[in-house]
């Protein structure tokens, strides 16, 4: 008696660059690690090739980094959340970070947090509801001689005062295809824990 075998299932080959994930953003994180040998020295440069791959480090993203370097996801999530500049959370559309460090805190840093706060409903460390803007604090962006200071989608704005703050983020949002404060605070809602996480 012939015992009929069903054929072997066949599936589509897999190019040869590309990551088990199917995810091609792994690629360059797989990149990066292979320049430096999967040195676990080269966590950082490891992260920051994640997060700007991702946008944010993620569970899985610090998952797979601990796994390839060999390290305790401990210590991986202890680096990602010792720098400021790393965050475990996804962003919004546009990005404001206020230093709150000690010579920005004394020229009035944290009345500027809470202005941005009050006029877009966010809290610091989150992001609106709409995730057009997210909100962050720092220790120390290493400009006192400006503060305060705050960096608004990567530009470094100094000697700012929480009613030009105000204005700049506003016209940068319109400018940027955005909606009007207005209508982000009327329509926004608080997205996010209360407090950095940095
Ligand atoms: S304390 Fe704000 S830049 Fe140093």
């Amino acid at each position: 008696m012939s015992v009929k075998t069903s054929p072997p299932l066949r599936t589509r080959p897999r190019p040869a660059d590309e990551h088990p994930s199917g995810d091609p953003r792994f690629n360059l994180i797989d990149r990066t690690l292979k320049r430096f040998s999967f040195q676990q020295d080269a966590l950082i440069e490891v992260l920051h090739t994640a997060q700007e791959a991702f946008g944010y480090l993620s569970d899985d993203l610090l998952i797979y980094v601990a796994h390839q370097l060999k390290l305790p996801l401990s210590w991986v999530y202890g680096v990602a959340t010792f720098y400021h500049f790393f965050t475990l959370t996804p962003q919004g559309q546009h990005n404001c970070i206020v230093c709150m460090g000690t010579a920005c805190y004394v020229k009035r840093a944290a009345e500027i947090v809470a202005a941005l706060q009050q006029e877009f409903q966010v809290a610091a460390g989150g992001t609106t509801a709409d995730g057009r803007l997210s909100l962050s604090t720092a220790r120390c962006l290493g400009s006192c001689g400006l503060a305060p200071v705050l960096v608004l989608d990567g530009e470094v704005l100094p000697r700012e005062t929480p009613e030009s703050t105000l204005e700049r983020v506003r016209q940068h949002l319109m400018t940027a295809g955005g909606r009007s404060a207005a209508q982000l605070a009327k329509n926004g809602g608080a997205g996010g824990a209360p407090d950095d996480e940095e």
